[in-house]
């Protein structure tokens, strides 16, 4: 299919978005904006200049200048800003449901309070809801490079806002932060009514994956690439139908692969995988939904048919109830049936 085709076709998708940290989605335009407004001095001198900085050789290299970015986030209007904003554009990609990551220890540990942090992102969720029709969900990280106990400080924080989250996650530093160091955290918030996911095999081993399924009974791994290293471990996402969030142009820019064409999603899904495509931190990767849609079609020469099971996937993945699953699911089937006819006319 020619580049312009597949692109149009991409577009067109109704798509979720399952693995997005909102932080992540902070534009270097807009850290200046809100950097200038709350008279904080970037260490970079312009736009230009701090996207030249956007050269990763790794998670880590990149997580310092995520935490660093985000650090211009001081009031609720910052925190409403910058998801607005993001569910603006992904309204323009035609994104129809988004379930969303935000870091509270990212602020709280700058003194932000966390009820300024959420106020803002919900507040935002809620507005992009009735303008957009995108409907959401909420999902609170805890940093693994940080204590579990650090961890249980922020759940005890969230508990007020308990209608407003719908899950946890785990997320930052992989390596030498298994999933086994917050058994007892995910216990507790499970007890709370929390769902549970965690980013694994990203970096980390295959065995977090593991981890994270038996120790943390996570019900949705995040990236998850890693799995491919081991056939019992297939065969059991397979069996048990866990979704991985996959992000591909995070993989390419974090070196978790060296060019897209190694990307283990096309495997995935040929094995049966529930493998969805997502963007992580579009602002630094480079890519919101549509492109990372694009740049793996293209790169592994994905066929409609493999696009529209990623698609599906999603919604599949997806905390949405039965009814709405079914209705986008629907959709995206009559979406590449009338693709299909235009395309023989
Ligand atoms: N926080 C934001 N993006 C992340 C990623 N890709 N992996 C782990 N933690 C993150
Ligand atoms: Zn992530």
């Amino acid at each position: 299919m020619n580049p312009s085709h597949l692109k149009e076709l991409i577009q067109g998708i109704p798509k979720t978005e399952l693995h997005l940290h909102i932080e992540g989605s902070l534009e270097a335009d807009l850290m200046f904006k809100i950097a200038r407004r709350n008279n904080i001095e970037l260490a970079y001198k312009s736009v230009e200049d701090l996207k030249k900085a956007y050269k990763f050789n790794n998670l880590q290299e990149f997580l310092d200048l995520y935490y660093l970015g985000a650090q211009v986030l001081l009031h609720e209007q910052d925190f409403f800003e910058l998801t607005y904003e993001y569910l603006k554009k992904v309204h323009q990609q035609n994104v129809v449901h988004v379930e969303v990551f935000f870091d509270p220890q990212t602020h709280t540990e700058r003194g932000v309070p966390f009820s300024m942090v959420i106020n803002g992102i919900y507040r935002a969720l809620k507005k992009g809801e009735q303008e957009y029709g995108i409907t959401f969900k909420l999902i609170m990280s805890y940093l693994r490079h940080l204590s579990e106990e650090a961890a249980f400080k922020t759940l005890e924080e969230s508990l007020p806002f308990k209608e407003w989250i719908d899950g946890v996650g785990l997320d930052s530093s992989e390596l030498g932060n298994p999933p086994s160091k917050f058994i007892n955290v995910f216990k507790a918030s499970a007890a709370q009514g929390y769902k549970l996911v965690a980013h694994a095999g990203e970096e980390g081993p295959k065995e977090y994956i593991y981890e994270a399924l038996d120790l943390l009974e996570v019900i949705r791994i995040d990236h998850g690439n890693r799995c491919v290293d081991d056939e019992i471990l297939v065969k059991r996402l397979v069996k048990e139908q866990i979704p991985l969030t996959l992000c591909p142009l995070s993989n390419l820019e974090l070196k978790v692969v060296q060019k897209l064409e190694d990307h283990p999603i096309a495997k995935m899904l040929d094995k049966g995988i529930l493998a969805t495509i997502h963007s992580d931190d579009p602002a630094y990767f480079g890519g919101y939904m549509n492109e990372n849609y694009y740049e793996t079609a293209k790169a592994l020469n994905l066929s409609t048919t493999q696009l529209k099971q990623l698609a599906i996937n999603g919604f599949k993945a997806s905390w949405l109830d039965q009814e709405a699953k079914e209705k986008h699911i629907e959709q995206v089937k009559e979406y590449f049936e009338t693709y299909s006819t235009t395309q023989l006319r």
